[in-house]
């Protein structure tokens, strides 16, 4: 990540929150942002579930505050019962689709095959996608987790053929470190996995602007030690940021972080001007 770059932190709500729920978070995000309280160096976005994305869309407009789909069915508007499509999800205020969630591939069999497809769609659709990648708890446990992270990554894009999106973020999200059964990572835990997925994008996506998340169990008491610790561009968070709150007090705490994570990298450029 360049100095420049902006923080990612964002929160996918799952399949949480009334109408009204959603709309007194997105109202309390944006009191936040004209208070002046959103530190500046840190990008949010959220991910309603599509019931709620115009009327949050309606609240956060001029915000700065991406807003997202957490899925999208692959395929033109058509005879697909229940499904809504990338570009019906853009229409409602999206310009983020999330693809691939771990809940997803094993409550409901999303496939790789699945995945490639809907980013293809996403790209079509002018969405960003947000690709999200991470092992199972019996994978890791025989050390496949650097073969299955970039097996992931790679079939994600490898439909894309020449077209690209404007933007690709891809989270590193491994399954046993996401929800209440799941046990926070330590920065030592998923600094490989993490690089594997930045070299697999490195690689595949070369010249497209890309951003790498981590998520899983991020919390108010985890959340520095993974921006200091981690090379990692965001954060992605469940139940920590399904407050308005919650996710405000995590932003403060990335900032602060990332001061503390930035000082070596000034230190070094002053250390290389000296000379001069
Ligand atoms: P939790 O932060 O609740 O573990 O969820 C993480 C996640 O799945 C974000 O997509």
């Amino acid at each position: 990540m360049t100095a420049a770059a902006p923080f990612r932190l964002g929160t996918s709500w799952k399949m949480t929150k009334t109408l009204g729920e959603a709309g007194a978070y997105a109202d309390a995000l944006r009191s936040a942002v004209e208070a002046g309280s959103v530190p500046p160096e840190v990008r949010l976005f959220v991910l309603p579930a599509a019931t709620a994305l115009a009327a949050v869309r309606d609240r956060l407009a001029g915000t700065g505050v991406a807003l997202g789909a957490q899925n999208a069915h692959p395929g033109p508007e058509g005879a697909v019962t229940g499904e809504v499509s990338m570009s019906m999800v853009r229409d409602a205020g999206a310009s983020i689709v999330e693809i691939g969630h771990a809940e997803r591939r094993t409550l409901l069999g999303e496939t790789d095959d699945m995945v490639a497809d809907k980013v293809v769609a996403a790209v079509s659709a002018g969405l960003t996608p947000l690709v999200c990648v991470g092992e199972t708890t019996a994978e890791r446990a025989r050390g496949g987790t650097e073969d299955v992270l970039a097996r992931q990554v790679r079939s994600a894009l490898s439909r894309l053929g020449s077209s690209r999106p404007d933007e690709l973020l891809v989270a590193y999200e491994p399954h046993w470190a996401i929800g209440s059964g799941g046990r926070a990572a330590t920065p030592d835990e998923v600094a490989d996995g993490l690089a594997t997925v930045r070299q697999a994008l490195a690689e595949e996506m070369a010249g497209t602007p890309s951003a790498v998340l981590y998520g899983g169990s991020v919390h108010p008491g985890n959340v520095a030690d993974l921006v200091t610790g981690l090379d990692v561009d965001g954060l992605f968070v469940g139940r920590a940021a399904w407050t308005a709150s919650g996710l405000l007090d995590l932003a403060r705490r990335c900032a602060e972080a990332l001061g503390e994570r930035r000082t070596p990298d000034l230190v070094s450029a002053i250390v290389r001007k000296d000379p001069r």
